[in-house]
């Protein structure tokens, strides 16, 4: 048991008594954060900042896994469900803030006309496709990135233990940035594509005419068009990548950045789509759940009315910049660098021929995370990041830096390491 993170090993070693993992969420699990030298729980946060079982603080990259677009415990989302909760959180009966809810998104995304709610990314992501799927009445599904724990999409990565067969053949995968492999599905399965489903941006910038190219090989081929914002959306700008890249989709699936952190997500677009999900079953007890809709109504309100995505970008443009500055500066270009949006960008690691990229990720978490720093390998950012924060950051870089550089040098990962390696994980983007 190490010293430093004593009572979250505690915690870990009595969760895996009840809790298979250790935590509801892949991404925050053992599999992720190295045994020994990492925080597994925590305790509570506030704005950039979040504090682990042992009391260090931490400031916090992983930010929620993008969720919490302002920060933690903001103080407008905070008054808004302290309010609601006086009046209660789910009722015999839909509230008004279903509406209110639906009628900003539908101002702030370019491609909502309709809306529906569901708590986590997954359920706006099954709508989207079965919605897709009755619009069409075809099966199969193509998909680029990240789309959630289901069935539908999980069976067609490396994770897809308990998914049918007949479920895992309807989905297949095409690559960012590359039409030719989309056209490749669409003459393999003629008139059989229900939906083209993808994160418009992830760690590469869309090359010129790629989403638009999208768009038409989807309308020429009888597909519905989905961009799964529920990183993006709220992030790249308000009305997430469709706005800044100008390419409308048939339908958007948002999430992390609605509420706040609150569990809302939400199906959007066009009406004459959205208008199934009359018939189309999309129904959840918790859906119209008023707390997280409160926070909605706030965190919205606040997007429209501060300059929340500009001070992210900024923020974000600093630390890209300083850590592409520094990864020059102290040698390790061979094996580390940066891609991605500003305000969500990712800090890589290549093997090298005496390390691999998990050793020197477990290094540099392990280096970070003594020195007060949250960070899974990509930067999410928030409003509540300071430029002290950042300066911060990239003092704790300044010192981890030549630490990775050594190690690799040296091919001494083991005398550098307190812990054993993170194993390779699936990769899905
Ligand atoms: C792009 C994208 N789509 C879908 C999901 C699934 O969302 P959830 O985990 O809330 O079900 C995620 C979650 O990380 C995501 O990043």
């Amino acid at each position: 048991m190490s010293e430093r993170y004593r009572r979250s090993e505690a915690l870990l070693a009595r969760a895996e008594k009840t809790i298979p993992l250790g935590t509801q969420t892949f991404s925050k699990s053992k599999t992720q954060f190295p045994l020994g030298v990492s925080p597994f729980y925590a305790t509570r946060a506030k704005g950039s900042r979040l504090w682990d079982a042992d009391g260090h603080d931490y400031i916090d990259f992983i930010n929620s896994l993008c969720s919490v677009t302002l920060g933690y415990n903001d103080p407008d989302v905070t008054a808004a469900v302290a309010a609601q909760l006086e009046n209660g959180v789910i009722f015999s009966l839909p509230t008004e803030l279903e509406i209110e809810v639906a009628e900003l998104l539908t101002q702030i995304v370019p491609s909502a006309e309709r809306v529906r709610f569901g708590k986590n990314g997954s359920d706006a992501t099954a709508g989207a496709i079965r919605v897709a799927r009755a619009f069409t009445g075809r099966d199969r599904v193509a998909v680029c990135g990240y789309h959630g724990w289901q069935d539908w999409y999980i069976g067609s990565t490396a994770r897809n233990r308990g998914v049918p067969q007949a479920t895992r053949d309807l989905t297949q995968r095409f690559d960012y940035n590359n039409l030719e492999s989309l056209d490749r599905l669409f003459r393999e399965h003629p008139g059989e594509f229900a939906a083209v489903i993808l994160e418009p941006m992830n760690t590469t910038d869309p090359a010129p005419g790629f989403l638009e190219g999208l768009a038409e090989a989807t309308r020429k081929h009888g597909a519905l068009l989905v961009f799964d914002e529920i990183i993006t959306g709220f992030r790249l700008a308000n009305g997430g990548a469709q706005e800044l890249f100008g390419v409308k989709p048939d339908l958007t699936t948002l999430g992390k950045g609605i509420a706040n952190g609150y569990p809302l997500s939400a199906v959007v677009g066009r009406a004459d789509v959205m208008q199934l999900m009359e018939e189309v079953f999309f129904s959840f007890t918790m859906g119209g759940e008023a707390l997280s809709l409160a926070a909605a109504v706030a965190a919205l309100t606040k997007l429209k009315r501060e300059p929340v995505v500009e001070t992210m970008h900024r923020t974000g443009d600093k630390i890209l910049k300083g850590t592409r500055e520094r990864i020059e500066r102290h040698g390790i270009g061979k094996f580390a660098r940066t891609t991605g949006h500003p305000s969500w960008s990712f800090l890589l690691f290549s093997d090298t021929p005496a390390c691999s990229q998990w050793e020197i990720k477990t290094l540099f978490m392990q280096e970070i995370q003594a020195r007060g720093i949250l960070c899974l390998g990509t930067h999410n950012v928030s409003y509540a990041h300071s430029d002290a924060d950042v300066a911060r950051l990239m003092q704790v870089y300044d010192e981890v830096f030549p630490i990775l550089r050594e190690a690799v040098e040296e091919g001494a990962m083991k005398q550098y390491l307190r812990c054993p390696p993170l194993q390779p994980l699936f990769r899905v983007r």
